[in-house]
């Protein structure tokens, strides 16, 4: 049997540009909490950084000529504040301006539609100082940067996206494993507040853009936690607490319902964590967005029984014990359901990343040979297609990612890429899974 997607949907591959760019104190660029969190001990995995990455911004031509022959219709990929406004609010960097404009250009040449993101995760140093997401003031320094981006390239781009996967803010405010590493949740939970409301005053200027080819959204990923044993208290209350209060809950009700949930307030009252919230707010928040941009890799089983066996075997392992997650790919029909049921969302989605990750264990053929990535995308789309086919609104889909990147955290050790990245040489070789991809492009689908 063929799944075939409809004619117009918009095949990609997504990034980022602290990920793929590299050239981080070149071209006037300023340094990012990125730059400067990857430069202390112990925070990056073999202490790797950003600086040099793929080096997309001195070999995206090439890039986007690979893009090209696979296929791709459309190319995710984010605008690094930093090498716009090197301090975040202060000269523009012509520079990082020109940089842009001109793989842009490239990418249209190249018939590619530019999927663009103004924020994922590279603040300006120089604001985080200031205080950053936790300062009010962030909503001046974002809506500036935003209007720079929309009067330089409003015109170009089709498809905005403000901030990609808040989340990861409030992991680097609250738990301090991403950048700029703090372990602060009151700041953090004042943060995303902040953060929200950048994204709602940004949407508010887009439309006095007047921009009427263009869309605009944003990106929350969404990890669904079940309770392992339904009924059972203890993993109830875990996956309420992963859904509500830490995870996509936290964004989802200002965003689509105008308000937070009750959970989270009783939450954020028993520990003091309520942010400073001004009347008009979650108006703010809850601005009419054209699109929805979903992030999904997986759903999540909360038998905390078994959570707790694994820890222990952890502990004996001595911190060697690998640990794949199960694949529940299955959720994404339930996820996609749950946005128009209990968020009353009525806009398309697109899918703006998905993909999965292998640990560079030095193999660089079974690298390559990456059957288990095929597998799971043609699980994950044969959801999707179900879902489609049920009603859901989904107008595009973008694998994660087009090469092997700086994975945060983890450094350069885990390969999302359909294409091999050579670090040493900068060569890109595709996988298995880029003639994959590129064929279900050609065919609108595949067989199963
Ligand atoms: C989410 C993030 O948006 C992206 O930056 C990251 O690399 C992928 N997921 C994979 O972890």
């Amino acid at each position: 049997m063929k799944i075939t997607f409809p004619e117009d949907f918009l095949w990609g591959t997504a990034t980022a540009s602290a990920q793929i760019e590299g050239a981080a104190y070149e071209g006037g660029k300023g340094p990012s909490i990125w730059d400067a969190f990857s430069g202390l001990e112990g925070t990056i995995l073999h202490g790797d950084t950003p600086t040099v990455a793929c080096d997309f911004y001195h070999r995206y031509e090439d890039d986007i000529r690979r893009m090209k022959e696979m296929g791709l219709k459309s190319f995710r990929f984010s605008f690094a504040w930093a090498r716009i406004i090197p301090d975040g609010d202060g000269e523009v960097n012509q520079e990082g301006i020109d940089f842009y404009k001109k793989m842009i250009a490239c990418l249209k040449e190249n018939g590619i539609v530019p999927n663009a993101t103004m924020y994922h995760w590279d603040l300006p140093y120089a604001l985080q100082v200031k205080g950053g997401f936790g300062n009010r003031e962030i909503v001046k320094w974002f809506t500036r940067y935003a209007e720079i981006l929309l009067d330089n390239f409003g015109k170009d781009i089709d498809i905005w996206v403000t901030f990609n996967e808040p989340i990861a803010t409030y992991v680097g405010l609250a738990q301090g494993f991403f950048a700029p590493g703090l372990q602060d949740e009151r700041y953090a939970r004042e943060a995303i507040h902040n953060l929200l409301l950048c994204h709602g005053e940004t949407v508010k200027l887009f439309r006095k853009k007047n921009l009427p080819n263009a869309k605009i959204g944003i990106v929350v990923d969404i990890w669904k936690h079940y309770p392992g044993r339904p009924g059972n208290p203890e993993d109830e209350k875990s996956a309420l607490v992963n859904n509500e209060i830490n995870g996509y809950g936290m964004f989802l009700n200002s965003l689509f319902l105008g308000k937070y949930s009750d959970v989270l307030m009783d939450y954020m009252q028993e520990n003091d964590y309520v942010p400073h919230i001004e009347p008009g707010d979650l108006k703010t928040i809850s601005e009419k967005i054209d699109f929805y941009g979903l992030n999904f890799y997986n759903g999540l089983i909360d038998n905390m029984e078994e959570i707790r066996q694994r820890e222990e075997k952890r502990k004996q392992q001595g911190g060697n014990y690998q640990d794949r997650p199960e694949v529940h790919t299955e959720v994404l029909v339930d996820v996609l359901d749950m946005l128009v049921k209990k968020y009353k969302l009525n806009i398309p989605i697109y899918i703006t990343e998905n993909g999965l990750a292998q640990t560079d264990t030095g193999d660089k053929e079974s690298l390559l040979n990456d059957t288990e990535r095929i597998e799971y995308v043609k699980g994950v789309l044969t959801h999707l297609h179900k879902a489609m086919e049920n009603g859901a609104d989904v107008r595009g889909y973008y694998l994660w990612s087009l090469m092997d990147n700086f994975e945060w955290s983890v450094g350069y050790e885990a390969r999302y890429g359909i294409l091999y990245t050579d670090y040493q040489t900068q060569e890109r070789i595709p996988k298995a899974s880029a003639k994959w991809y590129s064929d279900v492009i050609r065919n609108n689908g595949f067989e199963v």
